[in-house]
């Protein structure tokens, strides 16, 4: 109630006249519900692309359309960052940062570069902390300062000034639907990073080049084909070395420090099963190594 009997208004908000509506918030069950359906849909339809079944992809991706696309899914994603629902995953790599060196926070003059792959916001605590030059892109821009841009197909850099000293790949890795497409991703990571040996001030040297990679948490803990010590093979083979990780009930947080060229000859890890049972899911990470 906003005017009492006499017609004297109780409090401001309430005398105004609803200028602006909230968007309705989505509950934490119908998000959840919306993010694993998209993803389900996803894997379809890449499984009908590969099959070239035109009539199967173009039913799914109607069924993706219904669901409201993508601009819907990213909408639940950006639900899942608001803090009373955990916040925003740079959070944790800002921690990790400050933990490993101290006067991180005051390194403004270093023009540390950061590629946010997948990012839907400009004002995360990574975009904030004023250390990076970040540059943001996403396969459907939702804001100004966010590039519209596939990162498999962003062009690849002409030399070290175009280079990164960070990439975050936070719940973007999960979003591609096939296990050679994130292999893919993650080698790609490295023509965009700067090289292991960049020199750089010795404390550094422990943090960067680096790829920050978040995954929700049963890609690794309850997966077939996937589990923590996979996970770290995978990335030795790539040349990162693990320099922090935190599991939480729903996220699995990794900060992986580029510390040695690419394995050579690249070992090749197929879909293996490494843990059986009823209730794991299928994530999977397939690297085509040097031998084919
Ligand atoms: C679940 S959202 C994650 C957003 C945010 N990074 C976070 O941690 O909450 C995944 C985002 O990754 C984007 N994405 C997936 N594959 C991509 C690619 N190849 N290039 C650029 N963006 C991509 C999607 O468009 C989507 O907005």
């Amino acid at each position: 109630m906003g005017v009492n009997k006499r017609g004297r208004v109780k409090n401001l908000t309430a005398g105004r006249p609803p200028t602006v509506l909230k968007p309705k918030s989505i509950s934490r069950k119908a998000t959840r519900t919306l993010i694993n359906s998209h993803h389900v849909l996803e894997k379809k339809k890449a499984q009908a692309v590969a099959k070239g079944d035109i009539a199967t992809q173009a039913a799914v991706e109607a069924e993706i359309a219904a669901l409201g696309g993508l601009e819907k899914y990213q909408q639940a994603s950006l639900q899942g960052q608001r803090l009373d629902r955990g916040g925003d995953s740079s959070r944790v790599l800002m921690e990790w940062l400050k933990s490993m060196d101290p006067n991180f926070t005051s390194l403004e003059g270093a023009r540390l570069r950061m590629l946010e792959v997948g990012a839907l916001s400009t004002t995360n605590v990574c975009s904030k902390s004023g250390v990076f030059d970040m540059e943001r892109i996403d396969l459907n821009s939702q804001s100004d300062g966010i590039l519209q841009q596939d990162f498999m197909k962003r062009p690849l850099p002409k030399d070290d000034s175009e280079r990164f000293d960070i990439i975050s790949l936070s719940l973007v890795l999960n979003f591609v639907p096939d296990a050679m497409g994130r292999g893919e991703m993650l080698l790609r990571t490295l023509e965009f990073l700067k090289g292991p040996e960049t020199d750089s001030s010795s404390q550094l040297r422990d943090i960067f080049p680096s790829l920050f990679l978040v995954l929700p948490a049963p890609c690794i803990t309850n997966s077939r084909y996937m589990n923590e010590s996979h996970m770290e093979s995978i990335m030795r083979a790539l040349g990162y070395v693990r320099a922090q990780s935190k599991t939480t009930q729903k996220l699995v947080y990794y900060l992986w420090v580029r510390n040695s060229p690419l394995q050579s000859p690249l070992t090749t890890f197929k879909k293996l099963e490494l843990r059986s049972g009823h209730s794991r899911n299928n994530f999977a990470i397939v690297i085509r190594g040097s031998s084919g």
